[in-house]
């Protein structure tokens, strides 16, 4: 759904302080987000992530549609420890384009 997407992309100027996604995209605060769906947490490849997550990872968290939605939801309740401050968002409707966001970068 192209309008989700486009809908997503806004969402997303909130995640961008610290997450690139895209050609070219490097690691800065947060990892990059290419490839993100569906893949197991705490993988990519030179960032430096906070214990619980890559504990998470250890044990399968991957990140499909419900663990992303409960993550962005309250980043720090659904991890104890994670490093991610990011209050969360609210809106169902937010978090399913920017899920649909991410997923248009594979
Ligand atoms: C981790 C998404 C906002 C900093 C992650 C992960 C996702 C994600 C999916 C897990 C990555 C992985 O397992 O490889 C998002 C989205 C955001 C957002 C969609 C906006 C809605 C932010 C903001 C910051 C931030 C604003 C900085 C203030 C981080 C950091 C991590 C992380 C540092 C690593 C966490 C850890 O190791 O515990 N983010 N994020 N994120 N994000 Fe975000």
């Amino acid at each position: 759904d192209p309008e989700l997407v486009a809908k997503g992309a806004k969402v997303f100027k909130k995640c961008k302080a610290c997450h690139k996604v895209g050609e070219g995209a490097k690691n800065s605060t947060g990892p990059i987000l290419n490839g993100i769906f569906g893949a197991t947490a705490g993988m990519v490849e030179g960032f430096k992530y906070s214990k619980p997550m890559l504990a998470a990872g250890e044990d399968g968290l991957v990140w499909d549609e419900e663990a992303l939605a409960a993550f962005l939801t309250k980043p720090r309740k659904f991890m104890k420890g994670t490093k991610m401050s990011f209050a969360g968002l609210r809106k169902e409707r937010d978090i399913e384009a920017v899920v649909s966001y991410l997923r248009s970068f594979d």
